[in-house]
């Protein structure tokens, strides 16, 4: 998708639904980063595609904007991390799109589609369901509309296909079943042709697979740690072989030692099992070890989305450097932490402008008054996106927002956890020990 600079810059947009209007089009050249249009989305990889969401929480005279014209899109194999201060609109984003979203929350606008791929379509299908055939290379997927006014189009591909993980395992899992119990809910009620036997053995399978050993299945939930409750959400998220795991703070209420393990066996199967995942956190840091892409939201809206080494080592949104300079790197050379001054603004009374103006060390005139556009830029990287004036190629671009990124493809732009893995899962199951 690509916007015309030209189109934004004659008739500037000044609401959400203006800006919607300039969808479809492609900025001008920059100054000090190259700036150009952008390649279309190659779309025989989409996996979910989401365009132009918004939702609100209350109806009426003063609603709370908490997503606002969100474009998203998730290719097979790829990680998406969604970054932002608390309140700007991450789990509602996710709550939109798997239709889990409570009262008084409503979708105002917006598409979101998820792409059903064949069984064997993958380069890694190794562990589609027994019984499942490989189609013809050239088979396509079908598209499922996930905000059909039919909720049994959605509910098709919930859990067996989408999968979410929260961040409470201990809210989420029923406290009342042993954890045997709730695999085999699972598997009983998607996977009807497997006998009682079966069940039990995928459900060994499962627990393996995430660290503990085939024993807990007996356990209650309570007497698992925090650790292994959230190793028991995930063996159940991936129960059904999901194409796409959505990952709300999974690993926030952890130790940052086991939270790091749990995301090395996380990353781990991934690149066994070939899934996209959405992983959502407020932690930046975290992101630049697992994902490929990062996306910034700010006030509801998608302020930044690069390639995850490029958008933390270059960034192009004001926001997005604040967040850069408000944690320390554990790698590289030592920097003043001066974070980002003021607070996130009331959803109900957005600023006018672009809505990150009043903590804008760059802000200009127009910021205030004239929303910016989603501007398509291009560099060393790849493509990226910003939604920021500064990068319209009509002023100069501060160096603090011109840094060079790390080339697309090489050693420096992978995430660090990327294939360093020892598969040090399969020696502790083989142990039969279990995984904090
Ligand atoms: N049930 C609700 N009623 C009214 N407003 C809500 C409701 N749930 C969320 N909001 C508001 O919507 C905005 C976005 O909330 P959301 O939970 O999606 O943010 P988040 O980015 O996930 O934050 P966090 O990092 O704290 O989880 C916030 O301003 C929040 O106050
Ligand atoms: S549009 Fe203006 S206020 Fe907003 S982030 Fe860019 S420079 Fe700052
Ligand atoms: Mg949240």
């Amino acid at each position: 998708m690509t916007r015309n600079l030209s189109a934004s810059a004659a008739g500037r947009p000044t609401t959400s639904s203006d800006r919607n209007a300039t969808r479809g089009s492609a900025p001008a050249t920059g100054t000090s980063s190259p700036v150009t249009l952008s390649q279309p989305d190659r779309a025989g990889d989409l996996l979910l595609e989401i365009r132009g969401l918004s939702v609100d929480y209350g109806i009426g005279d003063n609603p709370v904007h908490a997503v606002d014209d969100i474009d998203l899109t998730i290719r097979r194999g790829e990680v998406v991390g969604l970054a932002g201060e608390s309140g700007s609109g991450k789990s509602t984003l996710a709550y939109a799109v798997t239709r889990l979203l409570r009262d008084p929350g409503v979708i105002t606008a917006g598409e979101a589609y998820f792409y059903d791929w064949p069984a064997g379509s993958y380069r890694d299908d190794s562990q589609a369901p027994a019984g499942s055939t490989t189609p013809d290379s050239g088979a396509g997927p079908r598209k499922v509309d996930l905000l059909s006014p039919d909720r049994q189009v959605l509910q098709d591909v919930r859990w067996s296909q989408i999968a979410v993980v929260f961040q409470s395992a201990l809210h989420a899992l029923n406290p009342v079943l042993r954890v045997g119990k709730l695999l085999d809910d699972v598997l009983r009620a998607h996977e009807k042709s497997m006998s009682k036997e079966q069940r039990w053995a995928r459900s060994e399978e499962l627990l393996r697979m995430v660290g503990i050993s085939a024993d807990r299945l007996s356990s209650y939930p309570h007497q698992l740690s925090g650790g292994m409750r959230q190793r028991v959400m995930i063996a159940l998220a991936l129960a059904l072989r999901p194409s796409l795991l959505i990952m709300d703070e999974p690993t926030t209420a952890l130790d940052v030692v086991i939270q790091r393990e749990i995301l090395e066996e996380l990353m781990d199967l991934r690149e066994r099992l070939g899934f996209s995942v959405l992983f959502i956190t407020h932690d930046l840091s975290l992101l630049i070890e697992i994902a490929d892409t990062i996306a910034v939201m700010y006030a509801g809206r998608l302020v930044e989305k690069a390639p995850a080494r490029a958008l933390f080592r270059a960034p192009r949104h004001p926001y997005t450097y604040g967040l850069t300079t408000s944690f320390p790197s554990l790698h590289g050379e030592k920097r003043e932490m001066t974070g980002i001054a003021g607070s996130p603004p009331d959803l109900r009374q957005v600023p006018s402008g672009c809505p990150f103006h009043p903590r804008c060390r760059w802000a200009m005139d127009e910021c205030r008054t004239q929303e910016p556009p989603m501007l398509e830029l291009r560099d060393v990287s790849g493509s990226r996106q910003a939604l920021c004036w500064l990068q319209d190629g009509r002023h100069r671009v501060p160096p603090q927002l011109d840094a060079t990124p790390p080339v697309a493809g090489t050693e420096a732009a992978r995430p660090s956890m990327r294939g360093e893995l020892p598969h040090r899962r399969d020696a502790v199951t083989a142990l039969g020990k279990d995984r904090p």
